[in-house]
């Protein structure tokens, strides 16, 4: 093979093999060589796909192929379907890079990462109101599934204890929930054996709010989960009226149920938007809460939390030691390694936004919630469901009667040819023949990016609406799977 100088044309006769670099490892040495990418001398670009390729390549291609597939990937910024953050400020981003080595479970060998993770968890405690935020614990988790398995396995063991010591059976352990509960809760139900009871929400109860709870408590039941911005709409469920159900029941029946919060979103917006909403641990039934910190605890991806209301909430033999600082640190987590990162960008939040900067933040995004809600409530086409003054999402449905040519999914397919990703699924099954459609607004999803929205909105229902006959209907699938 001959390499051509670029600038010069001068050949140099060389042979080189396909993956082989022309030059040292470094790559960086002669420039002259680097350009144009991808038509190098010996330069590989096709890669196998099934199997790690023999050779190696230069950082710079491999980069460059790596960083080009992501950007198959939808914009991050317009993937209105997820709750999960998109965006951190540059400060955010260098500290991410200087701490991305850091594994949160060598507390040994990371003792200040440990301490700002306990430092986070307690500052949520007295954020929930816990009757003492020294005597809450917590930790953090890989997010909100994983928090609400230590929640839901904290349950089951007091249960557990409880029963064995009046010598009853443990067999069949249930689990309260409405029927519009993240999967993760189904998983939990799944994987430890526990029967989920699940009450349907309906067009009058669209959330669980303690109606007929008493048909679903019994003396196997280990908790009631009560979700603060249920996954499919955005709406708070009612936790002190839930409480007050299961009061009345241990009124009649002396079985004393208690509740974990599955604040994933809420958890993060109600201080700050609704602080007088009893929901958290001013509800004394309440024994633990979960929040997902890559929500709206504005963290990017791979961080969660859980508190329970004080240390006896949390059985002990569930409580692992592992070595810190030659003594000893508790733990609770399915994971052993995973990211400490995430714990110093949730504390750098905290310390960067204070309970003022949240305030604004979530505010933001609620504003921008309701002005979409607003201008869709307008539109004939549709009718809401929620409006979003909860947490900032909200989920509309088709007008009935409106038109026989096209559905939520057609256009969810013509918001996708703009970049716009809102998906349209099935409510749960109790009303799986209503199908909804469902904006997150998140930090980043500006006043002005929602005007743009809205005249897609307009344009996309404008040209269905001109339709003369049905859209096909084949291979049309829900967006949203969890
Ligand atoms: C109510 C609720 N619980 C739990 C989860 C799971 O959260 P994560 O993705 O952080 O595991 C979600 C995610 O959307 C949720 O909305």
């Amino acid at each position: 093979m001959t390499v051509l100088h670029p600038e010069t044309g001068a050949s140099t006769p060389k042979t080189v093999k396909p993956n082989e670099s022309t030059h040292a490892f470094t790559g960086l040495g002669d420039t002259n060589q680097l350009n144009p990418m991808f038509a190098r001398a010996g330069e590989a670009t096709d890669f196998p796909l099934d199997r790690i390729p023999d050779g190696e390549s230069l950082p710079e291609t491999a980069y460059q192929i790596v960083h080009d597939e992501a950007m198959l990937d939808g914009n991050a910024r317009l993937n209105l379907a997820t709750f999960v953050g998109t965006w951190m400020d540059p400060y955010a981003s260098k500290l991410y890079a200087e701490t991305a080595d850091k594994n949160m479970i060598d507390k040994d060998e990371y003792p200040q990462t440990a301490a700002i993770e306990t430092r986070c968890w307690t500052m949520l405690a007295s954020l929930w109101n816990a009757p003492s935020a020294e005597n809450a614990i917590g930790t953090s988790t890989i997010g909100s599934s994983e928090a609400c398995m230590l929640g839901g396995l904290a349950l089951k063991r007091r249960w557990q204890l409880a029963r064995r010591a009046a010598d009853k059976s443990t067999d069949k352990p249930n689990l309260i929930l409405s029927s519009a509960v993240q999967v993760c809760w189904e998983k939990f139900c799944n994987y430890w054996d526990v029967e989920a009871r699940y009450v349907p929400i309906t067009d009058e109860h669209r959330v669980l709010d303690g109606f007929e709870l008493e048909k679903y408590v019994d003396e196997n039941t280990i908790g009631v989960v009560a979700i603060m911005g249920v996954t499919y709409t955005g709406m708070y469920e009612p936790v002190a009226q839930i409480a007050e159900a299961l009061d009345r029941i241990q009124a009649d029946t002396g079985l004393d149920v208690k509740i974990h919060v599955d604040g994933a979103s809420g958890g993060m917006i109600a201080p700050f938007l609704q602080p007088e909403l009893e929901w958290d641990f001013r509800v004394e039934r309440v024994v633990s809460i979960s929040t997902s910190a890559h929500k709206y605890g504005l963290v990017y991806p791979g961080l969660g939390w859980v508190v329970w209301r004080t240390v006896d909430d949390l059985p002990e033999e569930l409580v692992f030691d592992v070595t810190y600082l030659g003594g000893h640190m508790p733990t609770f987590a399915l994971n052993f390694s995973r990211p400490g990162a995430q714990v110093l960008l949730q504390y750098y939040l905290f310390l960067r936004l204070g309970r003022d900067g949240y305030y604004k933040v979530q505010k933001a995004s609620q504003d921008v919630a309701l002005y979409l809600s607003g201008e869709i409530a307008r539109m004939d086409a549709f009718e809401l469901w929620n409006d979003g003054s909860d947490i900032p999402v909200f989920a509309w449905q088709l007008t009935p009667g409106h038109t026989e040519n096209w559905n939520l999914y057609h256009l969810s397919e013509r918001l996708r040819l703009k970049g716009w990703l809102i998906p349209a699924y099935p409510m749960p099954d109790s009303i799986s023949d209503l199908t909804v459609q469902r904006i997150v607004v998140r930090n980043g999803l500006s006043r002005n990016l929602a005007e743009s929205l809205v005249e897609d909105i307009k344009e996309a229902v404008d040209y269905l609406d001109r339709l003369e006959s049905p859209m096909p209907t084949e291979g049309l699938r829900s967006s949203f799977t969890h």
